[in-house]
């Protein structure tokens, strides 16, 4: 005999699935540890001591006697699994040892049973010994560690239980919240007084059961239907057939938990006008046994006028009319036949997939030998009943059944649109909610709430969704569920390669996929893994589910498995590093929430930041520094507190932060590596981390110099040649050329970052990639000629492997075509190119490109353009206090001074200079030329002079071909502003010539053009 584990039955020897419940009876036992979510039910008798004074030891022994197998038969009725009886208490586990998704309501309704049950066995007490007893019950659920040799069940939640119990008043039920949540609908409930608990900060939350209102959990009412009209069209023309040809009609709906069977169904009858409509309904467990679906649909029958025959009794409970399974169909047959008859019959069942086999049996019964009777036989079923009956519906010409898919992916956005109050749900999180929810509107609506509930940023699972679905997964056989976990290691999409590996005493992985495949678990998928298939779960939330059942242990193993399993498999993906560095991650975390790590811990924690290291390389060569971010700051959380790697990691994290804005996280990160270095006399990371000062000071120290930035990169570099750190020598490098560059010597600054780029092509392409950029920027502030640069440029994009890179050589290779005549050109490309380098999301740099694109429309004369770019870059260099903000204002005052806005153009000027570092030539060359323009303009001429003068002796110590430009036509101006048009004609000749000297054509036309309608020089009066 085998004895079912869910509804207690018992079962002839080798039967496949339940009698009484359906549950498949082979291989559920959990042989292994298991994390799961169950419901615990603890039950006491209160005042049993003051019991014992009153009555007779032996009176006592029997009467407690009587309540335990009260309680016990109660709890196993309604599937709970009774673990012990300490003292007087009974402690029960729902969901052991398979998770129902109806547990924990299973266990409120033999509490509230139990609660209300012991009353006739008080009768009986009161009437003997002049006794009651009273009982105290808790219910909670939660997560649980089952499967082990000694308990039942371990967790916190037990726990909570005992607590609950302990603490509810006799007589009282009280339930955790997290029970609650699962039966919301279904229950009604009072709020209790918090319930203090060992070892818990917070009193835990309780609630007095009221009553059990429900079988089963209602579903949420009132969403608009959305789609669905060609299964509703199928169903109307099943029901038109059925009339037209007065024939039966066996139509079955399937479709997995949630998909909507029953709505369906629903707004189909609520359009039926002419038919008779009776329902039955098989439930999981409990009255939901035998005929029960049918003895509703009978008595509503009945009820409509009609006799019931002898055989009809039966099912009806009259237990004195016998009647066989084949009579009772027959029976049943001729009553629908009677009531089809008068008016065509629709009778619905639902759920038949817990429906059992004889009544499953006259559902067939009917549907093939019924005659001439407008019957409609409309079934609703999960996937599960074509595995307890394979053929259900086949073989038969009247028979048909439709599998529901899940809702189309607009459908599903109609659906959350429609249950969102408007703005509760930001956009990403709908999306997020849409993904997961994978077209299942019971998702939808379960996520959409939660969220709404407990207004959260984040989506999990719904806790009903997980009771759902673990309750599934714990239907698979072991071997089975052991391939569904060990693909879930991977992730939602997993190679069947990996599962292999990863359960090497499994022979047949193929034949479980495809079974896997068949009960519409997984899905086939396109591999990533050359050579190899690959497997989606059907939803995200399944692949959760069976994660989630796997001990903390397993998993760490298992991640530890799979990152090897990729080494060897799938080093040639371009993520491989990242992939394996978070799989190493992952084995490192859990065995940290185990206990503390020994050695071999430690090991896997390096390992992984080895990994993390080089995909954070990575992520800064294309530009993407919110991941670099992330993946650096993972691989310092993993590296012991005194290793080397920490320390330098720590540097590179400081430096990207500093490029994301994050100014105070990068000086963290800077003073925690420096403590380290110095502790351990680390010259290499203590001459980095100049570096790294000088990185930030740029952007936020204004009394760093260049020249100081000069020494400083000097030293570094000295430090960095005995150390021998060729990546660091590159590094320093590139800071000396910059300062140089930004002291306005450019051809000192290229000699300086070509031996930059020698050493660095070796040690890291990312910096090499790097010290391309500042050559790409000083293209256009430079000498060089404009058609030689654009060479430069497309070159660049022509070989570069950086996105990044190819977009700043976009940017200025875009500047530089519209100053050589290709204007539309230009700044098309340009702004693609500053377009690429925001979607990488690199702010900052796309904030300071703002500059290279506004000089592009202040060339062209477009200065209103100008102007706003300048201001927008501006607002994207907020987080900075001097360095490329001071050069952006400075520009702002050019654009708002051609713009004719005086008084501001000088108070800009003014602001640029006073951010600008003190040797910063750029911001204090343009801000003078800005202030001796307005000066003359305004009619001070001497003043302009001596402002200009200045300004010249700046610029012509530079080779900044843009300034010189800007000197040019500043000369001019005042020339012209002060009515010496000799004077004027000879500033835009000197215009004319610097500007085609740098093959500025467009500059150079206009200085033309503007001498050229000077007034001829012979008229001159
Ligand atoms: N097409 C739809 N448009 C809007 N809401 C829907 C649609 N289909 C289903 N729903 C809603 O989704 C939830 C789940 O649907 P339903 O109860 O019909 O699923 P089911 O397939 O019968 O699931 P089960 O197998 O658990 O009985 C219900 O609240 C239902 O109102
Ligand atoms: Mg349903």
């Amino acid at each position: 005999m085998v004895v079912c584990s869910s509804c207690g039955a018992t079962n002839r020897d080798g039967a496949r699935f339940c009698d009484s419940c359906a549950a498949p009876l082979t291989d559920v036992r959990p042989r292994r540890e298991a994390r799961k979510t169950v419901t615990v039910f603890f039950c006491d008798v209160s005042g049993s001591t003051a019991l014992g004074e009153r009555i007779d030891p032996e009176s006592l022994r029997a009467v407690m006697a009587r309540y335990f197998e009260e309680a016990k038969t109660i709890l196993e009725r309604h599937g709970g699994t009774v673990e012990k009886f300490i003292g007087d208490a009974v402690m029960a586990v729902f969901g052991v040892p398979a998770v129902h998704e109806d547990d924990a309501l299973r266990a409120l309704r033999a509490a509230e049973e139990l609660r209300d049950g012991i009353g006739p066995l008080n009768d009986e007490l009161e009437r003997s010994y002049g006794t009651r007893l009273e009982l105290r019950i808790g219910v909670n659920t939660g997560e649980v560690v089952t499967g082990t040799e000694e308990r039942i069940a371990t967790g916190d939640a037990v726990n909570v239980a005992a607590r609950l119990e302990q603490a509810a008043p006799p007589g009282e039920v009280l339930i955790g919240d997290d029970t609650l949540r699962l039966v919301r609908d279904a229950v009604e409930v009072e709020p209790a007084e918090p319930v203090k608990a060992k070892g818990k900060a917070e009193p835990v939350t309780a609630y007095r059961l009221v009553a059990v209102r429900s079988a089963t959990r209602p579903r949420r009412a009132g969403t608009p239907m959305v789609g669905r009209d060609r299964q509703r069209k199928l169903l109307e023309d099943a029901f038109a057939n059925v009339v037209g040809e007065r024939s039966c009609q066996l139509f079955t709906v399937l479709g997995t938990a949630g998909v909507g069977k029953s709505r369906l169904v629903a707004e189909f009858l609520r359009s039926l006008e002419e038919a008779t409509v009776a329902r039955g309904r098989c439930l999981s467990y409990g009255e939901g046994v035998g005929y029960w679906p049918v003895t509703e649909v009978v008595k509503q029958l009945l009820r409509d006028g009609g006799g019931a025959t002898a055989s009809l009794g039966t099912i009806l409970g009259d237990a004195s009319a016998a009647g066989s399974p084949d009579e009772i169909a027959w029976a049943v047959r001729k009553l629908l036949e009677a009531h089809a008859a008068e008016r065509p019959l629709v009778v619905v069942f639902d759920d038949i997939h817990w429906g059992e086999p004889a009544f499953l049996d006259l559902i067939e019964h009917v549907a093939d030998l019924s005659r001439d009777a407008p019957i409609l036989l409309l079934c609703l079923a999960r996937p599960e009943l074509l595995e307890r009956r394979a053929a259900w519906g086949g073989g038969k010409l009247n028979a048909t059944n439709v599998l529901l898919e899940p809702l189309a992916v607009e459908e599903s956005r109609e659906l959350i649109e429609a249950l969102v109050e408007a703005e509760t749900i930001d956009a990403g999180l709908r999306a997020r909610i849409l993904e997961s929810a994978a077209g299942n509107p019971l998702f939808v609506e379960e996520m959409v709430a939660m969220v709404a509930e407990d207004d959260r940023s984040d989506i999990t699972v719904p806790p009903t969704i997980q009771a759902l679905l673990a309750a599934r997964l714990d239907q698979l056989d072991t071997a089975e569920r052991g391939v569904l976990e060990r693909g879930s290691i991977e992730g939602q999409v997993f190679h069947r390669g990996a599962v292999v590996a990863l359960a090497p005493e499994e022979t047949a992985v193929d034949g479980r996929l495809v079974s896997l495949v068949r009960k519409d678990l997984v899905r086939p998928e396109r591999p990533v893994v050359a050579d190899d298939e690959a497997f989606r779960f059907r939803h995200l939330l399944i692949r959760d589910t069976a994660y989630d059942g796997l001990p903390k242990a397993v998993r760490a193993e298992l991640h530890e498995r799979f990152a090897a399993w990729l080494v060897a498999h799938a080093d040639d993906l371009v993520e491989s590093d990242e992939l394996v560095g978070y799989h190493l991650e992952q084995a490192y975390r859990y065995r940290v929430e185990l206990g503390p790590p020994d050695a071999d811990a430690q090991r896997l924690g390096e390992r992984a930041a080895e990994h993390l290291l080089v995909s954070a390389e990575r992520a800064r060569a294309r530009g993407d520094s919110d991941a670099a971010v992330s993946l650096l700051s993972t691989a310092v959380e993993l590296l012991p507190a005194d290793s080397p790697e920490r320390r330098a990691a720590q540097v590179e994290l400081a430096v990207v932060l500093t490029w994301c804005g994050d100014l105070a996280g990068a000086e963290a990160a800077r003073e925690e590596a420096r403590a380290a270095a110095r502790a351990a006399a680390d010259d290499r990371v203590l001459a980095r981390l100049l570096l790294a000062d000088l990185e930030a000071q740029v952007m936020h120290a204004p009394d760093l110099t260049m020249r100081g930035g000069l020494a400083t990169s000097e030293q570094a570099l000295a430090e960095l040649e005995r150390v021998g750190d060729e990546e660091g020598i590159s590094w320093a490098l590139l800071l000396r050329g910059n300062f140089e560059a930004w002291l306005g010597r450019n051809a000192e600054a290229d000699r300086l970052w070509l031996r930059a780029l020698e050493r660095a092509e070796q040690a890291s392409p990312r910096r090499a990639n790097e010290v391309r950029m500042w050559m790409l920027w000083a293209l256009w502030w430079g000498p060089i000629h404009v058609d030689e640069c654009i060479r430069r440029c497309e070159e660049l994009k022509r070989h570069s492997t950086s996105k990044e890179l190819e977009a700043h050589a976009m940017v200025m290779g875009g500047n530089l075509k519209a100053a050589s005549g290709a204007l539309d050109e230009g700044r098309a490309e340009a702004a693609a190119g500053r377009e690429v380098i925001r979607e990488l999301g690199d702010m900052l740099r796309w904030a300071g490109t703002a500059m290279v694109v506004g000089e592009l429309e202040l060339n062209a004369g477009a200065y209103g353009r100008a102007y706003e770019l300048f201001s927008e870059g501006r607002e994207g260099l907020a987080t900075t206090a001097t360095g490329y903000l001071s050069t952006m204002v400075a520009f702002q005052a050019l654009a708002a001074l051609e713009l004719g806005r005086l008084d501001e153009a000088l108070e800009l000027a003014d602001e640029a200079e006073r951010l600008a570092q003190r040797d910063d030539i750029d911001p204090h060359a343009r801000g003078r030329i800005v202030r001796a323009r307005v000066l003359a303009r305004r009619g001070d001429l001497a003043a302009a002079d001596v402002v200009i003068r200045e300004a010249a002796e700046i610029v012509e110590e530079t080779d900044w071909g843009a300034l010189h430009l800007d000197l040019a036509w500043a000369r001019a101006d005042i020339e012209r502003a002060a009515g010496r048009r000799e004077g004027e004609r000879q500033a835009l000749e000197r215009a004319v010539e610097v500007a085609e000297a740098r093959g500025n054509r467009v500059a150079a036309e206009r200085a033309r053009r503007q001498a050229a309608e000077l007034p001829d020089p012979t008229l001159d009066g």
